[in-house]
């Protein structure tokens, strides 16, 4: 009941700043969000590298209002692949950008974020590492993997991202399956209405399982963007059975969860990437990870009680 309203309050301007000025906040921003600026992110891909992990960084920045923030993120994006080749990390950390971040919902966005992605991926390219774009809310899906489909002309490498919650998604599975296609599946994080979407857990992860299976049978390169063991496990499974090695799919969970998950599963020799966002516009994204699980909802309104 409560992930509706928190995915409500997540687009709200004033619970923004209500939550944001709210001291105690901060300490739980933390656990999901890896500091606000570039070196302490940076600090945090040399630890998770260390242990075998590798990293997708989202500078964050979504939902903006003019093209000069526009143009602030994708630097942002610029200066970070700079840092990255620098410090030799172009082998094992890649970059996610939403577009929304680069302008796509202002008027002529669809153009503007197109260009800013298109710098990022040659900025990606040049270092060599990759991008993946985001995906946001089922308004976007059509203007996003039409960005995907130009930008793989001269960089194939770039990652697309599908939500299982979408009807349509089986289609677009079958689409994006292709040899050298890079899918980061995962079950979808906004508040869809029902006649786009699965609005049941049971119906969303069903859909997860028949996106899965569309993907592991694939050429493709598939991205298991999920912290359900149940997925991982048939992951696994359709692994084997497609005869897949672990160099040609790879595991992805969010930075700050099921951490001991992670190096289980590197430890295995799985491939394994964690996503790690930075910057402090982190609102948006913590409302949403609250929004998942009422386990994250209870470790922040507990903050409240024991620092008081
Ligand atoms: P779900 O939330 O259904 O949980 C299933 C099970 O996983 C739980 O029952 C529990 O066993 C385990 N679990 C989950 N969270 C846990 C926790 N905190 N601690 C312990 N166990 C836990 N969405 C989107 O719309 N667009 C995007 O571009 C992306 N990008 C993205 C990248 C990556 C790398 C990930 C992992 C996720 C995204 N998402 C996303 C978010 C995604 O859509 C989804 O909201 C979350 O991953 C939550 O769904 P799960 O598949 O993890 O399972």
């Amino acid at each position: 009941m409560l992930g509706p309203v928190l995915l409500a309050a997540s687009r709200s301007g004033r619970m923004r700043r209500l939550v944001s000025r709210t001291p105690v906040t901060r300490p739980v921003v933390d656990r999901f969000v890896a500091g606000d600026a570039l070196p302490e992110a940076l600090e945090v891909v040399r630890t998770l590298t260390t242990d075998g992990i590798d990293v997708t960084l989202d500078h964050l920045g979504e939902d903006i209002t003019d093209a000069a923030q526009a143009h602030a993120n994708r630097d942002a994006y610029l200066k970070l692949l700079e840092a990255l080749g620098d410090q030799g990390l172009g082998k094992r950390a890649e970059v996610s950008v939403k577009l929304s971040a680069f302008g796509q919902s202002l008027p002529g966005g669809h153009d503007l974020a197109s260009a800013a992605a298109r710098r990022v991926c040659e900025a990606a390219d040049k270092i060599g590492t990759t991008v993946t774009l985001d995906m946001e809310d089922h308004t976007t899906v059509d203007s996003t993997l039409a960005i995907l489909a130009d930008l793989r002309r001269d960089f194939p490498r770039t990652g697309a991202v599908l939500q299982a919650y979408l009807f349509r998604t089986e289609d677009d599975a079958r689409a994006l399956a292709g040899e050298g296609s890079r899918v980061r599946l995962v079950k979808g994080a906004y508040k869809e209405p029902a006649s786009v979407a699965y609005q049941s857990k049971q119906d969303v992860d069903r859909a997860y399982a028949r996106c899965l299976r569309i993907l592991m049978a694939g050429d493709g390169y598939p991205m298991i963007g999920s912290h359900d063991p149940r997925m991982i496990e048939l992951a696994v499974r359709l692994a084997g059975k497609y005869g897949r090695s672990p160099d040609t799919y790879e595991f992805q969970m969010l930075y700050g969860i099921r951490d001991a998950e992670q190096r289980r599963l590197a430890a295995e020799g799985q491939r394994i990437r964690a996503y790690v966002p930075y910057g402090a516009d982190w609102y948006g994204y913590f409302m949403r990870r609250l929004a998942e699980r009422p386990a994250n909802l209870a470790f922040f309104l507990r903050s409240f009680t024991t620092r008081h």
